[in-house]
């Protein structure tokens, strides 16, 4: 099983477009569970509005007691809530904060293990206790930016936040970045894109379209373009 999180603290820059679209592709092949630890949830509203408490990531932090909830064929999802702000007020008086969500991993490995091949997290634009506990179990950190000064700059933040969480928690999340929003046509996109070049890190790029607004899914698009486009840069984040 393999555990990827989205995550850049840089709003709009296309995490939850990124996270949707990668579930949706991955649950193709492979079973997925998504998880929502973003409190505006909008990942989660993609799917419905879920508030039974045991099927969010409210339970998961607070008692470890959450239900997956059943969305389609090879996945499921694990609702953000509207009160994750106050979760994280609680959670900061915990001990041993940032691993509570590794050890309810530990808890239930076999059965995660036994029900799916990638858990892949949305989180909030920040660098805070949700984003910690998913960014030290992950496997694999995609960082997400548009053409803006702000969002390289958070591109950076986010290799130096992983570096230091590696170190300080011994583990060994490796970084992907990929460009979204690109408009090839504009010296902003074009700026981003020569930036990205020079880094190892750097996977392709998402291009600025409506169909990435919507909620269908890109592989259930009529745009085979769009599909291939997609297709190449998921490819090469999970390769
Ligand atoms: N490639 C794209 N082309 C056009 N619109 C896009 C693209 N990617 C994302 N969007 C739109 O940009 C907005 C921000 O995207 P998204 O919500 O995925 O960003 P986010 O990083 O998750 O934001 P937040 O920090 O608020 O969680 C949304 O309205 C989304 O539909
Ligand atoms: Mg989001």
């Amino acid at each position: 099983m393999k555990i990827i999180t989205i995550n850049v603290n840089k709003g709009g820059a296309g995490k939850t477009t990124l996270a949707y679209n990668l579930a949706e592709f991955l649950k193709q092949k492979h079973r997925v569970l998504l998880m929502d630890f973003d409190d505006s949830a909008n990942l989660t509203h993609r799917y419905g509005h879920f508030t039974n408490l045991n099927e969010t990531v409210i339970n998961l932090f607070e008692n470890g007691d959450v239900n997956p909830i059943h969305l389609k064929n090879n996945l499921d999802l694990i609702a953000g809530h509207n009160t994750v702000e106050q979760l994280k007020e609680r959670l900061n008086t915990r001990r041993q904060r940032e691993i509570i969500f590794g050890k309810w991993l530990a808890q239930n490995e076999k059965e995660l293990i036994d029900k799916y091949d990638y858990l892949i997290i949305d989180t909030e634009n920040d660098e805070g206790i949700l984003t910690q506990n998913a960014l030290i179990v992950s496997d694999l950190v995609i960082g997400v930016a548009e053409a803006s000064k702000d969002s390289f700059v958070a591109l950076l933040d986010l290799k130096k936040f992983v570096s230091e969480l590696n170190q300080d928690f011994d583990v060994q999340a490796n970084l992907a970045f990929v460009a979204n929003k690109i408009n090839l046509s504009e010296n902003a996109s074009k700026e981003l894109l020569e930036e990205l070049h020079e880094y190892e890190e750097y996977r392709g790029y998402l291009p600025r379209r409506t169909k990435l607004a919507d909620d269908t899914p890109i592989i259930e698009c009529a745009d085979q373009n769009l599909i291939k486009q997609l297709t190449a840069v998921f490819k090469e984040v999970l390769s």
